[in-house]
């Protein structure tokens, strides 16, 4: 039959017609959406767990709020923020109390912010932390 030409011809038309929606569907999900997936450090104080976990001398990684804690030999806490300070990645890996990025391998000491691998140069950025009746709370304004 003579059907096949028109559609083949329709379907050239239909594909050209859609490429500004596609381009329209991009740029609507550009400006950011939620942000749900991207790491970030608090920007408020944020409740981590019982004080009693971190042992003198010792640190804690919370994961799902990007903050290690710990303590120094003299009982007091300190807080950091575990977004590595080369790229930006979140930091997932916490041996004794260094912290081991898992993106180009930079190590930080979590007592002191301060970096032991390189590629990064600049330490961790250091946050306000306190005990809140046996917990945790670091984070801007803790
Ligand atoms: S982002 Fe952590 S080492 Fe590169």
């Amino acid at each position: 039959m003579s059907g096949r030409p028109s559609a083949s011809r329709r379907t050239v038309l239909r594909g050209a017609a859609l490429t500004p929606v596609a381009g329209l569907a991009l740029s609507a999900c550009a400006p950011g959406g939620d942000g749900a997936s991207v790491a970030a450090t608090p920007t408020g104080p944020v409740e981590l767990g019982a004080e009693s976990e971190i042992a003198k001398g010792g640190a804690k990684l919370y994961r799902d709020h990007n903050v290690v804690v710990s303590r120094g030999a003299d009982g007091a806490l300190k807080a950091f923020s575990t977004i590595c300070t080369h790229a930006g990645c979140p930091i997932n890996k916490l041996q004794g109390t260094t912290l081991v990025c898992p993106c180009h391998g930079s190590q930080f000491d979590a007592t002191t912010g301060k970096v032991v691998q390189s590629p990064a140069t600049e330490p961790l950025q250091e946050l306000a932390v306190r005990a809140d009746n046996g917990k945790v709370v670091a984070g801007p304004g803790a």
